[in-house]
């Protein structure tokens, strides 16, 4: 099984990721990734990618970067883990690149399914959860630290925000998630939808 979680920045991924992965852990072994990261080909485009510097780097070329980086997460860590029976949870996967460097990047979300397909080798997940929450919300949760993918203004967080809304309504293996909501209440509706998967 794989489960992914996506969303705006600041939407509380990671304590979800958390969650899930003790809930499922329980009944079967369980790994968690990063994309872009997890592995050190990804490590690598994930520094370059976020890190502050003034290397111009094309929206083109992005779209390229984070898919090269989730080429090498796929063929070394989730193709092999799921051929064993592993269950895993992915931090982002491709509706992240249609929605960032699609919708809110200008690129066509089209272009970048064929890419991913191929970066993919077509793997899909068994479900996706989108976690959801304003974008004055999700600025004011990212402080004034922030890497230079989460340095874009107002304006591309507001199409990051819709995109999402409409790549998951387009999709039949997708939920919404309030994230406003308490940690517990998150965690409880993404389990019943879990469990009913598995
Ligand atoms: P993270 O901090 O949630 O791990 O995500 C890294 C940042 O990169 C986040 O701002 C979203 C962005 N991103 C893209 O722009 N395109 C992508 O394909 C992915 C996976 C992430």
């Amino acid at each position: 099984m794989f489960f992914v979680f996506e969303g705006i920045d600041g939407g509380g991924k990671s304590s979800q990721i958390s969650r899930l992965l003790s809930t499922l852990s329980q009944n079967n072994e369980t790994i968690v990734c990063k994309d872009p990261g997890s592995t050190h080909l990804g490590e690598a485009l994930r520094e370059l990618l976020l890190s502050k510097g003034d290397m111009p780097i094309d929206m083109r070329s992005e779209m390229m970067l984070f898919s090269t980086a989730r080429t090498q997460l796929v063929q070394e860590i989730v193709k092999p883990a799921l051929a064993e029976g592993k269950f895993v949870i992915l931090d982002r996967f491709v509706m992240s690149t249609i929605v960032y460097q699609g919708h809110a990047g200008k690129l066509d979300p089209e272009d970048i399914r064929t890419v991913n397909d191929f970066a993919t080798d077509g793997l899909q997940p068994d479900h996706t959860f989108v976690l959801d929450i304003p974008v004055e919300v999700a600025m004011e949760r990212l402080g004034d630290t922030r890497d230079r993918m989460e340095s874009r203004g107002i304006d591309y967080f507001s199409a990051v925000r819709s995109g999402f809304l409409t790549e998951a309504n387009a999709c039949d293996k997708c939920t919404v998630v309030d994230a406003t909501q308490t940690i517990d209440q998150v965690a409880d509706s993404i389990e019943s939808v879990v469990k009913n998967i598995i």
